[in-house]
Order: C-alpha cells, then structure tokens, then sequence
C-alpha cells in the first residue's frame, strides 16, 4: 500500500455485535427485531463504532441461536423479513456505519429445503451432506468416534422410507444442524451464490462461522480421542478448505469497494491460522485468547504479543475481542479469582468457578480491560451490553434455558444463554425499555437490580461504563495511530506506546505512580494525585496534548 492510498477502513473499524433478538423489540412480541435495531442505529453511531456485525438474521427454527438456517437468501419473518433488512443496511450506511453479517457455510438448519429433500431420499440432495452407513452390526454404530461440540456423538441415524434405521448423518454441533459436503461443487456455487446475494444487497462483508471446519479429512477417519479444541482433529482445518476462501476472495474482490470476511477460525496448531489470512484468502482473524486469558500481565502481554506477530507475519489487521456471545462475559469472568492454571479444555462455564462474584471488581477491571483493546493495533469488537457492563445472568431458571449446550449436558453446563439476555435500554424493572409497553416478557428473562445500567441512567453518568467507550472509540482513532512500542513499567503493569500515546494497565498488585510529564486523557476508573490504582487502565498524553 502506497503511503498515499488511505487504509481501508476495515483495518482499524471498531465493530458492534448485536444479536438482533436480544437488542431492541420494536415489533411488541418480547423478541428483538430490525424495526428495533433501526430505531437504535443512532445510538450506535453516537457510540463511536464503525460498522455492525449482525448474527444470523435468516429464517431459522433457532435451535442454536440462529446458526441453524433455513434459507439463505432471507430474513427470519420474526425479525421483521427481507424488505427491513434492506431498510437497515440503507439507514446504517447513511450513517456512516458498515454492515456485517454472518455467513453459516458449515452446517445448515435440518429445516433447509435440501436437507429435508435429503432425508426424503433424494440422492442429489443428500450427496450435499456427509450421510454415511453406521458401523458393527445393522449399521447400529455410528460411522466414526467423533463427538459433536455440543456434546454426544457427532452422528444421528436416519430411518429409510419403509420405517427401517438408514444410514447416519454428520453433525460436528447438534442434530439439527447437519454438516454440509465441501468436496461437492454444488455446494460450492450455491454459497458464492448465496455470497453475491447479499453484497449486491450493499452488505459490506462477512463473519465466516466454523471458517476452519467446511471441509472434512477424506475417508472421515475416527479421531480416536483427540480433543476438537486442542488437538489437530480430521473434522477442522483441512487444506482443501483453502480453495474455497480463494474463490469467496475473487467474489469479494470484484465489487466496489471490495467486500471483507472475518473468520471464526480455530486451529489447534497456531502456525495454520496465517494460511486463512493469506493476501487471496481472508481479511481477518477473530483473536480468541482474550476471551479466555485471565486478568493478569503476564498473560495478557503474551496473548497481545501474539496477536501482533500474527499480524506481522501475514498483514492481516488483529481482531480483538473481550467478549462474544459464545462466553461468559467479561465482567463475570473477572469478578472471580483468576486462576492461573485452569486448562483450556474445561467447559467455557467451569474453568470460571462458581464462587460468588464480586461484580463491582469485575466492572472496573472489565472497565480497564476496555482501554486495553480499544488501543492496541487492529480492530476492536464491542459486543452488545458490554458497553453497559452487563454482567453474564447466571440463575436464569432451567426451564426457560435454550442454549443446546444446555440441553445436551443433561443440563450440567449453563450454556451460553446468560451472555444473551435482552438488553436494557431504560426504566428500573424488566423489560427495561427493550419491548413497547404492552409487550409479552423478553424472551430470555432480564434480572432485576438491571435499572443503574440501562442505556437511559448511564446517559446521564459522565463516569458511566457507556460513558467511558464513548470516550474511548471516540478518541482511538486520533490517539492510537502506528504501531505498538512495548514500554518499561512498574511490576504489574502493562505498558505501551502507540505514537505519542502511551496506555498503561495497572493488573496489580499495587498502585503505582503514574510516568511523569504526561497527564491523563481518559482512565477507566479515578486516578487521583498521579497514581494509577489497581485494576485501572490509563490513556497518557505528552503534557501539553490532549483534551478531556
Ligand atoms: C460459532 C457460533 O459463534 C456459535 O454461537 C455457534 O453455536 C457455532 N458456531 C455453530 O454454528
């Protein structure tokens, strides 16, 4: 890139996930929808963000919160159908707001018209799935070892018409999301297809779901034991699934402006998430590890360091993220002990405890967490609530969970419906301005104690979580330009420069003072007398720069 040509603008964006059920109703019925989206675009705008990211919005019978799709090429009648959609695109690009939205290759809903062509028995069709005879005797074993990520094995028989068990069908999440065959070209054109749909709808790119799992290792061998997210697997990261973000690149690229992709991509083997990010490939990376890594420097250093080599070594811009509505969110995560040594293979929910939270020390590290990653280099994700410091609703009762990962424990892991409850937008009860008076209750139940963090009290809080991302995606772009420069700090302390702006991350355990001949520009929480206390990050200026 010549130093003339501007950066396009998906390097650097700040992007915000709404999960359209759980943002605003506008409709009345308890559910989110685009009506209620696009009457809070301005609300977004005014938070600072670039673009919007929306989950699947496709018709869906929303077994997995919508990664199970019917059809492709339309939006769920609950949301409000195609026609507000098209409404939403034009109204966020009129406000300067890029739209993203998810693209679910992997799997397709077992309500999509091929695959119920499939299960009546129609031999093209079913050649689009991975449909295989069982093992042992009868065909009553499934056909290899591997378990689904939601727990049980990866395979559901069939019964053929005349009422006999047929063969089984691949699943790599539940049953009713049945894997599709990349090795077939009908498959192939039907997803470019389904691609141009959507760009030639002014959509400005995609999140890629499962990116590292479309194509399967041929044969399907059993995986004898090895864990699908630690260890090399034959259902994930196969190199053939290359040749089909190659294509899906020449599609984006021949619009104007070219159109993006974001991979969801987990590799067991880091050196094989470059290859995703290859110049033909693409644009971007999800930076999983932050979901994950404990409140701590020397972690967080090590995750950040990685993120940035990754970056260097392909030229694909870093994709940071505190949260997402797959994990327990982040200021439940940091209200509890950080344990140094809990392993990356425990359910998402155990490996954060259960020990009572302190959900005042998870805002205000959750707080400094946020001048964290809204300054490193790259872009940064903000998932919706986050900017209100929603807390993960963990005694959402078991009856009104929906979450797969739920149900296919026996009911052991919580699942991931916490992270997703409606959010609040003003008032001091449920449903807290989410639906118009009137409304049924919110489809997933909303807390009480949820007032003091609706959109409408934080608004008039200038120490606010809201206030505070406002304040910081509203400077980022002018206060955090070139490339990061590790500084020296106190013990405990993270810190670096980007130009003439120096962060630090005080992780603890003491308050230390802050670097002389700067002053603060914005602080995640009071940092009285030069000192930046424990759990507090802070934006540093040369003294004489600066405004706040
Ligand atoms: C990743 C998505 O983020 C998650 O919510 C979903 O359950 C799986 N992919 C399956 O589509």
């Amino acid at each position: 890139m010549s130093s003339s040509t501007p950066a396009p603008w998906w390097r650097t964006a700040a992007v915000y996930q709404v999960l359209p059920r759980s943002f605003a109703d506008g409709g009345g019925d308890g559910v989110g929808d685009l009506a209620g989206l696009r009457a809070r675009l301005p609300y977004l705008a005014e938070l600072g963000v670039d673009a919007v990211w929306v989950t699947p919005w496709y018709p869906s019978p929303m077994v997995d919160n919508g990664y199970d799709v019917a059809d492709y090429r339309d939006v769920d009648a609950v949301l409000g159908g195609l026609g507000q959609a098209e409404a939403f695109v034009q109204e966020a690009h009129a406000l300067g707001l890029r739209v993203l939205v998810d693209i679910v290759p992997n799997h397709t809903s077992d309500a999509h018209a091929w695959f119920r062509a499939a299960l009546a028995g129609d031999a093209r069709a079913r050649a689009r799935y991975l449909f295989r005879p069982g093992r042992g005797e009868g065909g009553a074993l499934p056909p290899n070892d591997w378990e689904s990520c939601f727990g049980g094995p990866s395979w559901t028989r069939t019964t053929d018409a005349d009422g006999r068990p047929g063969e089984w069908y691949l699943h790599s999440f539940a049953p009713e999301q049945p894997d599709l065959d990349w090795r077939n070209p009908e498959v192939r054109a039907e997803f470019v297809d389904v691609l141009r749909f959507w760009f030639d709808r002014g959509v400005d790119g995609f999140r890629v779901d499962v990116a590292h799992g479309l194509v399967k290792e041929a044969g399907l061998p059993d995986a004898l034991g090895r864990d699908r997210r630690t260890e090399e697997h034959p259902g994930w990261d196969q190199d053939e699934v290359h040749e089909v973000y190659r294509e899906w690149r020449e599609v984006a690229d021949s619009y104007d402006p070219p159109r993006v992709f974001v991979a969801e991509a987990w590799v067991a083997r880091p050196e094989r998430l470059p290859l995703y990010l290859r110049s033909d490939e693409l644009h971007m990376a999800f930076e999983f590890e932050p979901l994950h890594v404990t409140w701590r420097e020397g972690p967080w250093r090590r995750v950040v360091e990685r993120g940035l080599a990754t970056a260097a070594l392909t030229g694909a811009p870093s994709a940071w993220a505190l949260t997402n509505h797959d994990v327990v969110r982040q200021v439940t995560r940091y209200a509890r002990t950080q344990w140094p040594e809990r392993g990356s293979n425990e359910s998402e929910r155990a490996r954060w405890g259960t020990e009572e939270p302190d959900l005042a020390l998870g805002r205000t590290r959750a707080r400094a967490a946020a001048l964290l990653t809204t300054a490193l280099p790259g872009l940064v994700y903000v998932y919706e609530g986050e900017e209100l410091g929603l807390e993960e609703v963990e005694d959402i009762p078991t009856e009104r969970r929906l979450d797969p990962i739920h149900t296919r424990s026996g009911g052991r892991d919580p699942g991931r419906d916490g992270s997703r409850v409606p959010l609040p937008w003003s008032g001091d009860r449920p449903p807290y301005g989410f639906s118009p008076p009137g409304a049924p209750e919110p489809w997933l139940p909303q807390p009480p104690g949820w007032g003091p963090l609706t959109a409408a009290a934080q608004e008039q809080d200038p120490d606010s979580t809201l206030a505070l991302y406002r304040c910081a995606l509203g400077l980022r772009h002018e206060l955090m330009a070139g490339p990061l420069v590790w500084h020296e700090a106190p013990d405990g302390v993270l810190a670096f420069a980007r130009g003439t702006t120096v962060v630090w991350v005080n992780f603890g355990p003491d308050d230390v003072p802050l670097p002389a001949g700067r002053r603060v520009v914005l602080a995640s929480g009071p940092a009285p007398d030069g000192v930046l206390p424990v759990d507090t990050a802070a934006w540093l200026v040369p003294d004489e720069e600066g405004s706040r």
